[in-house]
């Protein structure tokens, strides 16, 4: 049967006919399973009409003594996380795997390895239990993970809308049209927001990743004590890798007459970078909504947990009369919710992925 869906030119019925529940398409309910495992989580989530019923994330602590993610041990770790994973997202939810109408993973972007680990279990679970698998972009997740209700009466956006999708890999604004048509209006055209924090954090010698130490080294600090380079590019594009170059030498022209610099300044440091990061992200921000007069912004990815990022954006569309929606912190870094539920919105499309679909490493939304 595998060979069945590896070789091409089968016809759409043919494909489908497989699956136990294709008759049964306009049923009123719909269950998906999501399944991420892009970089160094290991998730899955069920969602039943788009309500969430579980979400469960392990996260892998090796990498920390390592100063980043070691891509071949984050797969070891998926391989042995994810039975234990799916199987702990189906009894939260309180269903059996027999109760799932589709499985929806993520493809990419992200490490090959990781993603192999999910790709390949979705297939397998899929073929056992004769329901098709979904493909979801993780950028496209994060985009919409607004959608993920946790009560029947949460508030969604409405289209279109604006999302600044900040992570350790991308710095995006992408118009969103509907569930599965977006496009993006600006990027970085060098290092994201996150690896700003984390490369800059790296510098003060604080662990990774260190947006979060940032952050709550920031708090405590003078956003105003220290002044670095912010980027001239013209357009909607982002570019980080000038103030990274500027704190870099900020910091080794002070260590050279004040050898305990970095640690005595450690959170006027942090607060002066963040507050510098965030201008450089809400410029680009509002021209985006000067262009667009778009009147709904989400903002979405690990980046946006940051507080400084948070009440910055809600302030700016609070000032701007615009809808605004910060997402809770669990569903802003790598979470099966918003992989589950992408795949939703595909299934109810009937964007179904065939068994030969390989991951990919690189791509944007
Ligand atoms: O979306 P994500 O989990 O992973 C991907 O890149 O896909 O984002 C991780 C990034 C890291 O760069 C991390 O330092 C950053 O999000 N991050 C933060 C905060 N929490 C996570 N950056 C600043 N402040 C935070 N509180």
């Amino acid at each position: 049967m595998i060979s069945l869906f590896i070789k091409s030119g089968l016809n759409q019925e043919e494909y489908y006919s497989f699956f136990r529940n294709f008759a049964s398409m306009n049923q009123k309910s719909v269950t998906i399973l999501g399944i991420e495992s892009s970089c160094d989580d290991t998730s899955a989530a069920v969602i039943r009409d788009g309500l969430l019923l579980s979400n469960v994330i392990a996260s892998q602590s090796i990498h920390e003594e390592y100063g980043g993610v070691v891509p071949e041990l984050a797969s070891r770790a998926h391989q042995q996380n994810i039975v234990p994973v799916v199987d702990m997202a189906l009894k939260k939810a309180g269903i059996t795997r027999h109760d799932l109408d589709a499985i929806a993973f993520t493809r990419g972007p992200g490490l090959l390895g990781s993603l192999l680990v999910g790709t390949s279990f979705a297939k397998g679970m899929s073929l056992g239990l004769r329901i098709p698998i979904i493909e979801v972009n993780h950028l496209h997740g994060h985009v919409l993970s607004h959608f993920v209700r946790q009560k029947p009466d949460d508030r969604v956006p409405s289209f279109p809308f604006l999302t600044l999708l900040v992570s350790g890999g991308n710095s995006q604004l992408v118009l969103v049209k509907s569930h599965n048509r977006m496009e993006i209006i600006g990027q970085t055209i060098d290092d994201a927001a996150g690896e700003a924090f984390d490369k800059c954090a790296k510098i003060m010698g604080l662990p990774y990743p260190g947006g979060p130490h940032i952050d709550r080294l920031a708090s405590q600090g003078d956003p105003d004590r220290f002044k670095f380079a912010k980027p001239h590019i013209p357009g909607l594009d982002y570019s980080f890798s000038g103030l990274k170059t500027s704190f870099l030498y900020t910091l080794r022209d002070h260590v050279k007459t004040t050898p305990d610099f970095i640690e005595e300044n450690k959170a006027d440091l942090a607060a002066s970078l963040q507050k510098t990061i965030i201008e450089i992200l809400l410029d680009k921000l509002d021209k985006a909504v000067r262009q667009t007069k778009i009147k709904t912004l989400t903002i979405g990815g690990g980046v946006s947990a940051n507080s400084g990022v948070r009440k910055a954006v809600a302030e700016y569309c609070e000032a701007h009369g615009i809808e605004a929606f910060i997402p809770q912190r669990a569903f802003t870094t790598d979470n099966a919710a918003m992989i589950a539920i992408a795949g939703q919105f595909k299934y109810l499309d009937r964007k179904f992925c065939p068994y030969n679909a390989a991951p990919f490493a690189r791509t944007s939304v």
